[in-house]
């Protein structure tokens, strides 16, 4: 069969990571897909930077739109993050040439993920976002196609692995809040602007679109009660651990009689409690409704598990698999009253 050509938008971490696996899996992905992956445009700021991936016989655009709208571009990934911009004009862009699209921005689908999945729908292709949540975790698709049977309750946990990373470090080796950031931007886990991370904002997104998915309501990341990690002190850290507890920055949506309301917060959880046993930058998610009760449990950030996720999507479209972007049509959840409210 003939070659799906990806163009990638935006080379940091997870982008130069799915070149690479792209590369290095090449056989079998060629096998689960049905046919070759090839990835024939890339674009980012710098052209120059050595990313340790061979660029050499692939087209370079400056402009991520014109890589949007490349006649020799099957599906675009976009990569560049931030919830306006060039971010969002590329997938607009993509969406508009009738290509699919698979992203990791969670920002942008926060913002406007209902009138891109609108777009999609349209045009009838794919927008995924597998990696936009839980890069590691494949949350979208348990959330989409694994749990048809159960009126989901509660969907909780931790949704953003540098918090998390923070907070690990700081209990386990007693780093400061600034020697843990620091080291998590090295490890290539915060955001570009870290504040996101720590501010609750990143986790906040992400559980807005996992409200969408479990609930079937609007996304409405505004609605969500939001306090971040910043003001956290190894001293509460230790307190919380003389009292049997751990410190976590937790994501809840919850069913109430009112609607779904949604939360993102420092947490005490009981040590005995499994959202407790989740060290480091890993992340994890519960699950529980009339038929069902999980947690799945796995990478959060870094670039292979990011990336793994951004090719299950590309894999998926290579298959020819279309789906929903948010499992029901995006005019039954624009019917629906905004379900989420403010919470204190
Ligand atoms: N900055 C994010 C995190 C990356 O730490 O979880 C993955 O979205």
């Amino acid at each position: 069969a003939a070659a799906l050509k990806v163009g990638v938008a935006g080379l940091g971490t997870v982008g130069a990571s799915v070149i690479k696996i792209l590369d290095e899996r090449r056989d079998a992905l060629t096998a689960s897909s049905g046919r070759p992956i090839q990835v024939t445009a890339v674009s980012a700021r710098e052209r120059g930077k050595d990313r340790g991936v061979d660029l050499n016989n692939i087209k370079w655009h400056d402009d991520p739109l014109t890589l949007a709208a490349d006649a020799n571009v099957d599906l675009v990934v976009e990569l560049i993050g931030g919830a306006e911009g060039k971010a969002r004009a590329t997938v607009e862009t993509a969406l508009k040439n009738g290509k699919p699209v698979v992203t990791a921005n969670k920002a942008l689908l926060a913002a406007h993920g209902l009138a891109l999945a609108a777009l999609a729908e349209e045009k009838n292709v794919s927008l995924a976002f597998e990696a936009a949540v839980a890069g590691g975790i494949p949350i979208i698709k348990t959330l989409r196609e694994a749990l048809p049977g159960s009126r989901l309750d509660r969907v909780s946990g931790i949704l953003n692995g540098t918090c998390n990373f923070i907070l690990t470090r700081m209990e386990e080796d007693g780093l400061s809040f600034g020697e843990a950031l620091a080291l998590a931007q090295k490890l290539g886990y915060a955001e570009a602007d870290p504040t996101f991370d720590i501010g609750g904002f990143d986790a906040a997104h992400k559980l807005a679109i996992l409200t969408s998915l479990a609930f079937g309501t609007q996304i409405d990341a505004d609605a969500i009660y939001v306090e971040g990690i910043q003001s956290i002190s190894p001293l509460d850290l230790a307190t919380a651990e003389e009292l049997g507890y751990r410190i976590k920055l937790l994501g809840v949506a919850t069913r109430t009689e009112a609607g779904i309301e949604q939360r993102v917060h420092p947490t005490m959880v009981p040590k005995s409690a499994p959202l407790a046993q989740v060290m480091g930058v890993t992340n994890a998610v519960q699950i529980s409704g009339s038929a069902s009760d999980i947690t799945l449990v796995g990478p959060g950030a870094g670039g292979a598990a990011t990336a793994s996720a951004v090719i299950a999507d590309i894999v998926d479209v290579a298959r020819g698999a279309s789906r929903l972007p948010f499992g029901v049509p995006v005019k039954e959840l624009q019917k629906l009253e905004r379900a989420a409210i403010q919470t204190h």
